[in-house]
């Protein structure tokens, strides 16, 4: 099972310059062709501040890249139909404290399904959307203000601070994507783009849970939801960095032993037990389920039960996690020592041009680890 963990990458599958283009900047000399209809003000919506409201186009044959870029977007909420291949949007612009990323490979997240369903609507920006949070790539154009990056950086993050407020019109399901630099690390070394692309959504969600239910060196855990992307991470950390003396999780049978390989002391299969009904009590329940009611019932006296979905029982908590360049730097090191691994589903990593039916297996339920998208585009 152990070959579930990061060995799905095909290691000769890209080279580094595939994606290291020049930076989109402008053409030497461009033309506004006016439009006009709903796809003008589609145009016009997705134009950010800074752009000409209007499609930029070369005046004349020249081998300058081009300022439109491929994104997949929609501009409805809806199924996994509603996205469409956008094959000329606009490549964001780079505002303060930002830089553009080349995105080499993105990963889904449920909230990227949820958002398209239109859960969000009352906080989300405006439509049309180019969906994705996850991105690792190279950095090919520095914003004002920005001291710390510069192009040709290997980064990775989660491009937007609040996933659920407000968050980024254009996201990472594209070539390029704008992101503010505090929210982005160096790619750790010897991860590749597809194993970092995994990572940044659901690891700083199991951090951000584990700290907030206050894990620390010898106490217990239990993940509920152990074999999913931030499930598989949550175990990792709470063995690795936190030094939990007891880690259980639970999986259906098929999952069983990855949740040993990943470091799991009990691996409990729910196709044949009710975690609530075992003897075990734990000093941290962290559901990744939905199964708050149920979580509260095997937390010892005084722990803590972060839910991350579904209803909230008390003494339960919610929260959303915030997106930190920083917090992923700290955790470089267990990534780069390999003593935390990313898990990429073994049935992708999907090529860009198979994003909707990335989506579509992403929302059975069923991933194992991460679905990402690589190569990009
Ligand atoms: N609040 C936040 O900030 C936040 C952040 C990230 C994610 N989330 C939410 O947390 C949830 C999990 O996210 P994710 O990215 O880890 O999802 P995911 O990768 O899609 O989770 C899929 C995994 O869930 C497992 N699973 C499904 N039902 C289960 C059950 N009854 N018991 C045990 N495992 C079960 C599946 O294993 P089997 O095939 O073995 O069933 C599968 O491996 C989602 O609802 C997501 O929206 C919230």
């Amino acid at each position: 099972m152990q070959a579930f963990l990061s060995s799905s990458i095909p290691a000769t599958s890209y080279s580094r310059s595939s994606f290291l283009p020049q930076p989109p900047q402008a053409p030497a000399k461009l033309a506004i062709l006016p439009l006009s209809g709903p796809r003008a003000a589609a145009v016009a919506r997705r134009t950010e501040a800074g752009r000409p409201a209007g499609r930029c186009v070369a005046a004349s044959a020249s081998s300058s890249p081009a300022a439109t870029m491929k994104a997949w977007a929609y501009d409805a909420y809806g199924d996994a139909s509603v996205l469409k291949l956008d094959e000329a949007a606009a490549v964001p612009a780079v505002g303060e404290g930002q830089v553009l990323v080349k995105v080499a490979a993105a990963a889904l997240n449920p909230v990227d399904a949820k958002r398209r369903a239109g859960k969000f609507q009352a906080t989300d920006s405006p439509l049309p959307t180019v969906p994705g949070y996850d991105v690792a790539g190279v950095v090919v154009k520095v914003g004002g203000g920005v001291k710390g990056l510069k192009e040709g950086d290997e980064v990775y993050g989660m491009i937007s601070e609040k996933p659920l407020e407000g968050p980024k019109q254009s996201g990472s399901l594209a070539e390029y994507t704008a992101v503010e630099e505090k929210l982005l690390a160096l790619k750790p070394k010897g991860l590749d783009f597809a194993q970092a692309a995994g990572l940044p959504l659901a690891i700083l969600t199991a951090n951000e849970g584990l700290e907030r239910a206050g894990l620390a060196a010898g106490k217990s855990v239990l993940v509920l939801g152990g074999a999913g992307g931030v499930g598989s991470l949550a175990i990792q950390l709470a063995k690795q960095v936190y030094g939990a003396s007891k880690v259980a999780a639970t999986a259906s049978t098929k999952k069983i032993e990855l949740l040993n390989s990943l470091g799991a002391d009990v691996a409990i299969d729910y196709t044949k037990e009710n975690f609530e009904e075992l003897p075990d009590k734990y000093d941290v329940v962290f559901d990744a389920v939905g199964q708050g009611d149920k979580a509260v019932k095997v937390v010892k006296e005084g722990g803590s039960v972060v839910v991350l979905t579904g209803a909230v029982t008390p003494p339960g908590f919610r929260f959303v996690v915030s997106s930190n360049g920083s917090t992923l730097e700290k955790l470089n090191p267990y990534l780069e020592s390999g003593k935390v691994k990313p898990l990429i589903d073994p049935t992708g990593p999907f090529p860009f041009s198979q994003v909707v039916e990335a989506f579509s297996y992403l929302e059975t339920g069923r991933a194992t680890g991460k679905v990402v998208i690589f190569p990009v585009p």
